[in-house]
Formats: structure tokens, sequence, C-alpha cells
């Protein structure tokens, strides 16, 4: 499947960093053998976390991804008349706007409601809003929810043929997060297994975390090193087969990948929050620390980022940063995980 590629090897090793180019989605094609076998097996459940998926799913949703970037052509809008409802009950640009943007690239109608501009504001519960946009039998239905649980309770009582995807559920999963940084590490490593990677900041209230600690650990990641106030630092059931670090200088040095997290005020209560500036002293990434880790080390962050608290204006937009590419994959990716999931209805 994940077959030594020495040209890829070379580019990785050798050139610098094309973080925007197509060179290593094209790479990544020619890496991974296609087999649609997985796929149709992932067609089959709703997308509610991270540890649903198989290696090959992942490595055939990361391909399929790669394509739609580097063979447009490919892209023959074959969901057109299908309709994808996205109910965001939580604020979102990345994940809301990309899916969106997939669905109609695919040719897909899209209906988007929120609790705001939604009988959610006359005391309507999520049930029976779920009950009333699943009547007007739309093939697929994105929900993000401030609660855990909420998507795969949803996922729980829908219709046959109505597939539910979790866009993120409080603090516990964002699976197709997870799977567009997969594909993001997989651009810049020949083998998951030759990357260090730090998750800094809030790791606690942060279900990007949760998700990307448990897809990475699936796909063979060299290690994991978690840093943070201790505040922010999760219990045992998040951090087994991670190492934790009491301070970041320690946790970046020799690290060739850093995924930065901010502070998720929404989801903190009975913490105090802290003072930015201190923060930013003590935790935020900047190009000094930077320095300390490998020469080649990439930098992550889901966004939305807080500039100057937990990671420096001139880090996120350094040469290093994936954090835009992390976007664009985030459109191919759900690009790949729609057309996997309703293509077959037809
Ligand atoms: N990464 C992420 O989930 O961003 P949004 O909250 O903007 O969707």
């Amino acid at each position: 499947m994940n077959k030594s590629n020495p040209r890829l090897k070379q580019q990785l090793e050798e050139q610098p960093l094309d973080t925007q180019g197509f060179d290593r989605p094209r790479a990544l094609v020619k890496s991974i053998d296609e087999d649609l076998a997985p796929l149709l097996d992932l067609a089959q459940r709703p997308i509610v976390s991270a540890n649903q998926f198989s290696r090959n799913q992942i490595l055939q949703l990361a391909r399929l991804a790669a394509r739609f970037e580097t063979q447009p052509q490919m892209i023959t809008r074959p969901l057109t008349g299908k309709i994808l409802i996205s109910a965001f009950y939580e604020p979102s640009t990345r994940t809301r706007v990309s899916f969106e943007a997939a669905a109609k690239r695919l040719g897909m109608h899209v209906i988007n409601i929120s609790a705001t501009g939604s009988s959610v504001e006359k005391g309507e519960s999520l049930e029976d809003t779920f009950y009333t946009i699943q009547a007007m039998e739309p093939d697929c239905i994105v929900v993000r929810h401030p609660e855990e649980g909420n998507a795969a309770r949803l996922a729980a009582v829908a219709e046959p043929g109505i597939h539910i995807i979790n866009a993120g559920d409080g603090t516990a999963a964002h699976p197709s997060q997870a799977l567009l940084d997969a594909l993001t590490l997989k651009q810049s490593f020949e083998e998951f297994s030759q990357i260090r990677l730090v998750m800094a900041g809030d790791i606690r209230h942060s279900r990007v975390a949760r998700s990307a600690i448990k897809m990475l650990s699936a796909l063979g990641i060299g290690e994991i090193r978690l840093a943070g106030p201790p505040e922010f630092v999760p219990g045992e059931s998040t951090t087994a087969g991670t190492r934790v670090y009491n301070d970041l200088d320690s946790a970046v040095r020799g690290a060739n990948a850093i995924m930065m997290l901010r502070i998720q005020k929404e989801r903190i209560s009975g913490l105090d929050i802290p003072d930015a500036a201190q923060y930013h002293r003590e935790w935020g990434l900047n190009r000094e620390r930077l320095n300390l880790a490998d020469k080649n080390c990439v930098v992550l962050h889901p966004g939305p980022m807080n500039r100057g608290v937990e990671i420096s204006s001139e880090v996120a937009d350094s040469p290093q940063s994936l954090i835009r590419r992390q976007v664009r994959n985030g459109l191919h990716t759900r690009m790949a995980l729609l057309l996997t999931l309703t293509r077959r209805q037809a």
C-alpha cells in the first residue's frame, strides 16, 4: 500500500518546502495504490469519531483528496441533485464553509441552518429540529454541536440513506479535521513513523487534539509529545501513548512537526483564562522556539488562530507553516468524504 518511493524521499529531504504547490499532493497520489474496497465499507456508517477509520480508509481518502486537488478535471459534478444540510449549533468558518464548498463542487445543493435564526431560538429541541430536517429527505446532514455525543445520538436515529457527519461535538471529536491533518502530514513525510509531533496549548478542551491523537496513533506515528500548562493537559484516557512535557522548549527540541492549539475559552468553565502576553511568553510558538526544532520542522494549527497568544505571526506566516495548506486539504478531504458516502445511493 505505502510503497517506498525514492523520488518522494529525495524531494522531502532535499528540496525546500513547497507548501502551496501541487508537487506534494501529486507525489502522495503516486505513493499510495488505489483500492476502493475500504471506502465502500466506510459508506455504510455515520462519520462520528476519529477511531472508526482503518488505516487503509484514511490513506485512500487522502489519495482521493489529493486527486481532487491535482486532477480537477475528474470533478464532473457526480453528486448533482443531492442535498446536504449543514446544521451548525456552534460558530465555524473553516469546517462549515469547506463542507459547503466541497458539496457545491460535487454538484450538491446545500442548505444551511444554525441555532441563530432557526426555530431553536423558539425552544425547539435538537431532536425535533433533526426529525424536521430529516423529513425533507436530504442525502447528508453535517452537524456541529457544543455537547459531546450529540452527532452520534442523531446518527442512531437517522433514516437509512441519510448520512450523518460529525463536524465537531464538544471536546470529543472532529473526525474530518483529523483526516485533513493526517493528509497534511502525509504530504510532508514519507512514513508516519518518521514524525515526531508536538501538540501544544489547550489540549484538554480540544476535540482536534483528541481526534488527531487517535488517528495518528492508528497510522503508526513515531511520537506524540503533549505540552501545555497543567490545567490544559487532559487525563490519562487522552494522553495514553503520548509523552507529556511541562515546558514547550523541551517538547519542541528535535521535533519535526508542531501543532499549536488555541485556548478554547468557550469550553472552559471553572478555570481562569491565562493572561495573553504571559501565556505567549511561556507557551507561544515564536521563531526562537521553532529554531529549537528540526530545521525542516513543519507547523500546523487547526484554526482559528489567536496570533500573539499561542503562535506568533512570524511563525504562522513562515515558509514552515502548513496552516493554509491544512485549509486547502480540508476542502479536498471533505470532497473525498462526501463522494465516498453519497455516490452509491443514486
Ligand atoms: N478547525 C476548525 O474546526 O475551524 P472552524 O471552527 O472555523 O470550523
